[in-house]
């Protein structure tokens, strides 16, 4: 089982009219687990209905000062409950139960510069890394894309850590006002690390910028909040698994990593978001959609690895290594 930690939640901040600040302490006062820049905590709320939504929040407070976590939360009103929970009735004296730090989106050591790109509540990672490379003199830069000012949480304390190196972009909602990102991977300084954490369309959008300005991958660096919503061609498909025998149906509105947990099989997993890599699985047979983020062209075509968080069957069953 997971280790897990009961921190209680010491200030909320009222950071913008849909984003919160929670701080979080050891209820005794003691310094708590380390953790580096671009880590997240999967907290567990419970929710009205009684059942409990585990959700991933990245920290935005400084890897030096272990006296405290500050998480960011923006209230999605049309999501699953688990924000608009921790809105609604988590406040200072209540303990919640979280995971230790864990961190798919640390910064490279060593960089001529790092070009920081935000999304609205994507801020909350970069900020514990302007935090760092703030302190560390490093060089770099950060674009923090919101709608309006008003939406642009934790601003004074980031305008005070990044001053000229912050450039605040408001596109009021409009696409065709959205921050230049050919011109800003374009225009970088010559082996720079980019870092997006936002939007999915953002996101993607970095990552596409990045191949067409020849970026190798692995220094375009990016953190997804969710897991991403089905596709309306997707369908439901059955997976067998070779090394047990057992047949796992895979509906078409849940992914091969759920199935799979629903029948008590658990491979290793963690980011559930195509990632991480951890839950790469060999495909002993089948026709695979991959939709991760991670793996290699290699690692599909020669290993014959899918990430079954978010990968699935383009027709008929797969057969894996499990
Ligand atoms: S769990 Fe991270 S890539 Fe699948």
């Amino acid at each position: 089982m997971e280790a897990s930690q009961q921190l209680v939640v010491s200030k909320v901040i009222h950071a913008t009219p849909r984003i919160r600040g929670f701080v979080l302490r050891h209820p005794e006062g003691k310094p708590l687990p380390a953790f580096e820049a671009g880590a997240h905590l999967d907290v567990s709320i419970p929710l009205a209905s009684g059942e409990i939504a585990l959700r991933s929040y990245s920290i935005a407070s400084s890897p030096a000062d272990r006296s405290h976590y500050l998480l960011g939360v923006l209230r999605e009103d049309a999501g699953k409950g688990g924000s608009a929970a921790m809105h609604a009735h988590v406040g200072v004296g209540r303990l919640l139960t979280c995971s230790l730090p864990k961190n798919h989106f640390a910064l490279a050591p060593q960089s001529p510069h790092y070009l920081l790109i935000a999304g609205g509540i994507g801020i909350t990672p970069l900020l514990s890394m302007v935090r760092v490379l703030a302190s560390a003199k490093s060089d770099f830069s950060l674009y923090y894309c919101v709608r309006n000012g008003e939406d642009a949480a934790f601003l004074d304390e980031i305008e005070h850590l990044a001053g000229c190196r912050l450039t605040l972009h408001c596109d009021g909602g409009d696409p065709s006002r959205s921050v230049d990102l050919d011109a800003l991977l374009r225009d970088a300084p010559p082996r720079a690390d980019v870092y997006v954490c936002g939007p999915r369309g953002l996101n993607e959008a970095v990552i596409e910028a990045g191949k067409r300005a020849n970026w190798p991958p692995q220094r375009v660096h990016f953190e997804f909040f969710a897991t991403a919503a089905p596709a309306a061609s997707d369908s439901a498909f059955r997976v067998v698994l070779q090394q047990s025998g057992q047949t796992v149906d895979v509906a078409r509105d849940e992914s091969i990593l759920d199935a799979l947990l629903r029948h008590n099989v658990e491979p290793l997993y963690d980011c559930k978001r195509g990632e991480c890599g951890l839950c790469a699985t060999t495909v002993i047979e089948g026709d695979v959609e991959h939709r991760d983020y991670v793996l290699s062209p290699e690692d599909r075509n020669e290993r014959n690895l899918m990430c079954v968080c978010v990968s699935r069957s383009k027709r008929g069953d797969l057969i894996l290594d499990l």
